[in-house]
């Protein structure tokens, strides 16, 4: 099956998929956007994802398209044409076409897009060994809470962390870890969860609110504050959480060896009760 799309109420082949240049996304990056994946042909946590994209068209003051049961149909709709398996689904929705001018009318048609292409999750032998990554100044705007279609700060913090061997990049601002330019960050220190608040510093991740609900349940004490760099380097254990790595283990960062070099308990633990929670298999470990 092809990789399929949506533009503004059709279904239709990805290659096809056109949107105008004149379109406010493109010009501005005017609009917002929510990736989600499905697990063994099911959406993961769709109604927390349609929610967010809620609050951040809300934000935005963006007209949306449609209520949350039409996007669910929609989704629906979306793996049973493409038929993945595992598919990666991307949602967006700009505030639309306009000639380029920065201020915008009110009554503006939205462009929404969906994309459903298939997805190859991270492999068993990474998530064993777990991934090194480097941190960058957290240049973004004050309203990371958006997940708004502006990313060009994360964009080049990624792409820095790629040209440097490195898997992801966490983000610090005045010498408080924020988050990784495409997932949250949470450490272990002495058994309990260390992660930075949710509010305009950091973007609230579907997953970072399931990991800490099933740390809760496992009795995980959490603190929700921003860690200092010196307390990420010398924490016992630090992972990502986010819809695209799931749970996974952090050994190494900025060249420096986080706790034993090997994605430690705490980490194995969740990411295999994220795993239950998903409906994937149960990893070796
Ligand atoms: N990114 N923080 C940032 C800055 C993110 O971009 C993401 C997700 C997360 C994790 O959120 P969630 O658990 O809801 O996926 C945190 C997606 C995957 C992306 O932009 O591709």
């Amino acid at each position: 099956m092809p990789d399929v799309a949506f533009v503004n109420g059709r279904f239709l082949p990805l290659a096809d998929a056109v949107v105008s240049i004149e379109d406010r996304g493109f010009q501005f990056g005017d609009g917002i956007y929510e990736v989600l994946r499905t697990y063994g042909g099911r959406p993961f946590e769709v109604d927390a994802h349609l929610g967010r994209l809620d609050r951040s068209a809300q934000s935005l003051e963006l007209n949306q398209p449609y209520p949350p049961a039409r996007w669910r149909q929609l989704i629906e709709e979306g793996i049973s044409r493409a038929a993945y398996k595992e598919a990666k689904i991307y949602l967006q929705v700009t505030r639309g076409v306009a000639p380029r001018d920065h201020t915008y009318a009110a009554n503006l048609v939205p462009t929404t897009v969906m994309t459903v292409r298939e997805y190859h999750p991270l492999s068993e032998a990474v998530r064993q060994t777990g991934v090194e990554v480097m941190t960058a100044e957290d240049i973004r705007w004050g309203r990371c809470d958006i997940k708004s279609l502006n990313l060009l700060a994360n964009v080049l913090a990624r792409q820095r962390g790629q040209k440097a061997g490195t898997f992801e990049t966490i983000l610090v601002k005045d010498d408080q870890v924020t988050e990784g330019a495409a997932s949250n960050v949470i450490l272990v220190r002495n058994g309990s969860l260390i992660t930075a608040p949710e509010g305009p510093r950091i973007l609230s991740g579907v997953t970072r609110a399931v990991v800490l609900q099933l740390a809760r349940g496992a009795g995980v004490p959490i603190e929700e504050r921003y860690p200092a760099r010196a307390e990420l380097y010398g924490a016992d254990e630090v992972f990502l959480a986010g819809t695209t790595v799931e749970v996974l283990g952090v050994v190494k960062i900025d060249g420096k060896t986080i706790g034993t070099g090997q994605p430690g308990p705490v980490t194995m633990q969740l990411s295999r009760r994220l795993r239950m929670r998903t409906g994937s298999p149960a990893p070796l470990l």
